[in-house]
Formats: structure tokens, C-alpha cells, sequence
């Protein structure tokens, strides 16, 4: 693979590392490839019954836009301040210490990573499923074991070869703009043809409590999610104190204005009762607006979801290797196989616990779980800027945000991460929350006083020598 230079180590063991070979037209399509996925597919219904008004669930698009486009530019001084791969993970163990960042890692591993996989990996299914069920919905079961499929064929893609990986990514991004595309035209030629009854009164009927206000935001990020992940490779990324913040600033309100034109589109062509009963929207879209064609756009969805499941399981090995790096996890985690230079250790952990939340989850709680824990970290993020900003305002800033701007989206973090707790505390944001902090019982005995290390080193040798795997720097 041409991105994977050698080098010689001490030792005679030689090590992988990647160049900076990524330009700005390709942290672009990164950003906006990883954000765009299932989620335009799946949540406007999620959104529009949550907040209850067509109206209202456009304000929510647009307000998830902006909140993403603010958090992005925070980010984008991270990034430049500490230009490390690794994102948020990086980001507390320089400021914060060990511990924040080990919370962040456990978590990473057990709740943020697994849960993406699985909802991507429904949405997939839900949609290469709704052609076979024309009538009715599909059945649970059913869903379930393709979006168990969907990952093991990944999963396995991903530890035989990157670059077949690559191509489906490249592959499904194809679809995905078409798909939306098509949507978007659809949806401006009723609305010129002068189909916009479905906008008369669009406020009615919304639900103003925070935590209706909370969920359907939370649904709304889903769609967003992605955004940082360039922070997670900045070290591939050429010039990246130019580069990073300007990906951003074009990717981020490129993917609103697409997201806001494919939910006008969708409210256009579909009454909101419609909107709210389907469980594929794009397909309900599609019956209604290409007639016998509709069956298209089930496809290009379900390819979109299968592209964004993909890029999860890039992405979600790079954090496993620089917390392993820092003796965070198991090395195990961080080391790729000898001849295919593949991650497989951590490819097969992930789809084991993704497998896990994928039994007795739903999309739409998968992401709120999802989302609570994200904005829980993104908060704790925005702190860590402010008090670099703060403290350290001698540490060059080839990129500054002005600091009104992670105040408001740290407000924006907290509220998101209270709203759905306040006035409908539901136990299952409970649990999260102590899993959170339960990585601290973890660290205590397993990383700071290091007991079981001979036994773990043990269960690693094993390990390596199974699956043919050896330390490496940072692969694909
Ligand atoms: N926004 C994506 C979608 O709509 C989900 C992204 C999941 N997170 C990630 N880091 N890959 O499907």
C-alpha cells in the first residue's frame, strides 16, 4: 500500500507509519463522506416526531448545522495548537492527564465506536430490506441479522485488504451524492411547481419541552456526526494549520445546505403523517415522487449507510492506536497483521461489542446513546480549549477561534447533554453515564498500578502468534 512507508527501527523491528499525503480536496471528501451516511435516510422521521412540526424539524436541521459548524472551527484551533493524531483522546491526555484520557478511550471503545457501527449497520439493513417488504414493515429479525452480516462482511473486508476498502468507500460516496441529489431535484421541482401546501402553518403543533428539543436534536447530530474527524488524523494531513480549518469551513456548511435542500424536499413531496410513518424515508420519497423507480433509491441509501459503516471502521481503529501507543489499551489493539498490514485485532474486538449492542438496540436509541456520550466528551473538549486559551495563551495559534464561540457551543453541549435527563430522566442515561466513569475503576488497577500485566502479556504473545500480528506505528 503506497500511504505506508517503512522505517527501521531500533531493534531491527521495522515499523509502519503513514506520510502526510492528504491535501485539502481530500480532507474534504473525508469530513463530508464520514458525515453524510445513514443518518439523512433515517432521522428526519425521528426528528419530525420528536419535535412535531415541519417547521420546527427544519429549525433543528439548520440549528445542528450551526452548532457543528461552530464546534468545528473550536476544533480547528485544537488542532492546530496540538497537532496530533487522535482527536479528543490527544487532546485530554496534553491538557487534562491520564485519566480523562483513558475515560475517553474506554468509552471510545465500548460505547461511541460499537455504537455507530450498529446504527449505521441497521440503517443499511432497514433499507436493503425494504424492497423484499413492499407492503408492511420488515421484520425485526430480520433487520437485525443483515446489519449483523453487513459489519462481518466488513469487518472481514477490512482485515483481508485496505485497498478494497478504499474502493468501496469511493465506490458508495458515488451513490450517496447521488441519492441526494436526486432527492434535492425532485424536491425543487414540485416546489416550483408549486407544491408547498405542506409549509401553510409549519409551526403548528411543535413541542417546545427541552427534552423533545433535546432527542431531536440528538437525531439531527446523528446526521452530523462526523465532523471532527479530521482531528483524528491530523498528522496525514498536509499543512494542517492551513488546511484543517479550512476543510471545515467548507465541508461543514457544504453538508448543512445539502441536509437542509434534502429535508425540504422530503417535506415537500410527503405529508407529515407520511414522513412520520415510514421507516425508510428516502423510499417512501421514492414511491411517491419516481413512481416504479422508488426501488432506487432503497439502493443508493442502503449503499450510502454501507460507505459510512465502512469509514467507521477506519476511523474507529485510529483511536485504539494512539491510546495503545500511550499504554492505554491493550497492544494487542494496535498491532496489524504481518503481510496484509491490516488492524485486525481491533477490527475483530469492535465488531464483537457491536455485535453485542446490535441484540436488544433500536436506531433510534443507539443514537441517542450515542449522541449523549459524544456531546458528554465534546464538552469536556470545548473546557479543555477554553483553559488553554486561558492559561497557555503564550502556545502558538496558527489558527484562533474567538472566544465567544466555544463558550457557546460548550452551553449548546451542556444543555445537550442535560436536556433529555430534566424533565424526562430516562435509567438508561444513567447507566451511561456511570459506564463513563466506571473507566476510572478501570484505570486505578489495570493501567496505574499495572497488575495482571504479566498475564496480559501472556494473552497478547498468544495472540500475535493467532492472528499473525506485530506492533506497528499507525496503519490504515
Ligand atoms: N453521520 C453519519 C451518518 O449519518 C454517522 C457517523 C458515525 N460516526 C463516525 N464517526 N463515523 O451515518
Amino acid at each position: 500500500c503506497n500511504h505506508v512507508k517503512h522505517h527501521k527501527m531500533a531493534g531491527g523491528i521495522e515499523k509502519l507509519s503513514l506520510k502526510r499525503e492528504m491535501g485539502l480536496i481530500g480532507a474534504i471528501s473525508f469530513i463530508a463522506g464520514t458525515m453524510m451516511g445513514s443518518g439523512i435516510f433515517m432521522s428526519p422521521q425521528s426528528v419530525l416526531i420528536n419535535i412535531g412540526s415541519p417547521g420546527g424539524s427544519l429549525v433543528i436541521w439548520a440549528a445542528c448545522g450551526v452548532l457543528v459548524t461552530l464546534g468545528s472551527l473550536c476544533y480547528a484551533e485544537l488542532g492546530t495548537v496540538i497537532p496530533e493524531s487522535g482527536g479528543e483522546y490527544i487532546y485530554f491526555l496534553r491538557i487534562f492527564g491520564q485519566v480523562i484520557a483513558f475515560m475517553f478511550a474506554f468509552s471510545c471503545l465500548f460505547v461511541m465506536i460499537p455504537t455507530s457501527v450498529s446504527g449505521i449497520a441497521l440503517s443499511f439493513a432497514e433499507y436493503a430490506v425494504t424492497p423484499f417488504y413492499l407492503d408492511c414493515t420488515p421484520p425485526d429479525l430480520v433487520v437485525k441479522c443483515v446489519a449483523a452480516a453487513g459489519i462481518m462482511v466488513l469487518a472481514t473486508v477490512h482485515s483481508m485488504n485496505v485497498r478494497l476498502a478504499i474502493f468501496i468507500q469511493v465506490f458508495c460516496m458515488c451513490f450517496k451524492l447521488v441519492a441526494l441529489t436526486v432527492i434535492i431535484v425532485g424536491g425543487l421541482v414540485l416546489l416550483f411547481n408549486g407544491n408547498s401546501n405542506h409549509f401553510e402553518d409549519s409551526f403548528k403543533g411543535s413541542n417546545v419541552e427541552i427534552s423533545s428539543i433535546g432527542i431531536s436534536l440528538y437525531q439531527g447530530l446523528w446526521s452530523y456526526d462526523g465532523w471532527n474527524t479530521l482531528n483524528y488524523l491530523t498528522e496525514e494531513l498536509k499543512y494542517p494549520e492551513v488546511n484543517l480549518p479550512r476543510a471545515v469551513m467548507i465541508s461543514i456548511p457544504m453538508v448543512t445546505l445539502l441536509y437542509l435542500l434534502v429535508n425540504v424536499s422530503y417535506l415537500v413531496a410527503l405529508t407529515p403523517k407520511e414522513l412520520m410513518s415510514s421507516s425508510a424515508v428516502a423510499v417512501t420519497w421514492g414511491n411517491k415522487v419516481l413512481g416504479s423507480w422508488g426501488w432506487v433509491m432503497s439502493i443508493a441509501a442502503a449503499l450510502s449507510a454501507f460507505g459510512s459503516l465502512n469509514g467507521t471502521f477506519f476511523s474507529g481503529g485510529r483511536v485504539c492506536f494512539v491510546a495503545a501507543r500511550e499504554g492505554h489499551l491493550p497492544d494487542i489493539l494496535a498491532m496489524a497483521h504481518v503481510n496484509r498490514l491490516t488492524p485486525s485485532p481491533a477490527l475483530i474486538f469492535t465488531t464483537a461489542i457491536s455485535l453485542l449492542v446490535l441484540i436488544p438496540g433500536d436506531f433510534q436509541s443507539i443514537v441517542n446513546f450515542f449522541s449523549f456520550t459524544a456531546w458528554f466528551f465534546h464538552a469536556v473538549t470545548l473546557s479543555g480549549l477554553l483553559y488553554l486559551k486561558i492559561k497557555k495563551p503564550e502556545l502558538p495559534r496558527p489558527y484562533k477561534v474567538p472566544v465567544v464561540i466555544p463558550i457557546l457551543v460548550l452551553l449548546a453541549a451542556i444543555f445537550l447533554v442535560l436536556a433529555p435527563v430534566i424533565d424526562n430522566p430516562a435509567i438508561e442515561y444513567l447507566y451511561v453515564t456511570l459506564f463513563i466513569f466506571s473507566g476510572v475503576l478501570v484505570y486505578v488497577p489495570f493501567i496505574h498500578y499495572k497488575i495482571c500485566s504479566g498475564l496480559l502479556e501472556k494473552f497478547t504473545a498468544f495472540l500475535q502468534i493467532f492472528l499473525e500480528v506485530a506492533p506497528a506505528d499507525k496503519t490504515l
